[in-house]
């Protein structure tokens, strides 16, 4: 595993968007697996920017989701698909059919994770997967005790998750969700490139269970460590607790 240490998380946006504009320029029409929350706003904003400064030509690009919630109507703003199309599609000027995600509102979930993970596979696999990191240590959804060979499958979030993501819900709980459909720790390792991305002190004790803690389902984001090439950016606030 590979950790970069960047001054804040600007700098970190700059470094993931460029690795993702040098992959596109290789291969065109690449799949992009991305993560929605805040962490990653900082890439897809220098990634947009370099599609209009002519920078790389992204017109090819594919996307698709990690995680969505469970149960909340079609087209919900906070649903992770209208999130992605609104931060990463629509700025990438790229269509929706350039785009693919699970169908967190389908009437059978089981069928529609299994048909997922068929479609992401049937896709050629993701080319890069940009994934944020919880405050205790969950990839995509994938809580602790998450088996590290999980495929993409409904899971309960955590008190903690709900409260962490009650501000995309106005602070009202009762609007959280209780499920997702979230892409397993063993479909997120199918990807051929990991890229973690930490911001901020909240952070920094995840990553360090992440980068020096024994692997273990307590931190999902310790499976990196199974991978034969993940990246892990961090802020200096986030590598605080490195040794
Ligand atoms: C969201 C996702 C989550 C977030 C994590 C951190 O698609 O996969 O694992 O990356 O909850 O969220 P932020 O970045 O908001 O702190």
């Amino acid at each position: 595993m590979e950790v970069v240490i960047v001054p804040d998380a600007k700098a970190g946006g700059e470094l993931i968007a460029e690795a993702m504009a040098a992959l596109v320029r290789r291969k065109p029409d690449a799949l992009l697996g991305v993560a929605t929350g805040s962490t990653p706003l900082p890439v897809y904003e220098a990634l947009a920017a370099k599609v209009r400064g002519g920078e790389v030509d992204a017109s090819r690009a594919r996307i698709c989701q990690l995680d969505e919630y469970v149960g909340l109507p079609a087209g919900h703003p906070e649903s992770y698909r209208a999130v992605v199309l609104r931060e990463v599609v629509e700025p990438l000027g790229l269509s929706e059919a350039s785009f693919m995600g699970p169908d967190g509102s389908a009437e059978d979930i089981v069928a529609a994770c299994e048909a997922y993970d068929r479609a992401l596979a049937e896709a050629g696999g993701v080319d890069l997967q940009l994934l944020g990191i919880g405050t205790d240590g969950h990839i995509g959804f994938n809580e602790p005790c998450s088996s590290l060979a999980s495929r993409t499958r409904i899971k309960t979030l955590t008190e903690q998750t709900r409260v962490d993501n009650a501000r995309f819900f106005d602070d009202d709980m009762e609007q959280v969700p209780h499920h997702v459909i979230t892409q397993g720790i063993g479909t997120i390792l199918d990807a051929r490139h990991l890229v973690l991305l930490a911001t901020g002190e909240g952070k920094a004790e995840a990553v360090a269970q992440t980068v020096e803690g024994p692997l273990s389902a307590l931190v999902p984001a310790s499976a990196l460590q199974l991978h034969g090439h993940a990246t892990v950016v961090v802020d200096e606030a986030a590598a605080s607790k490195l040794k």
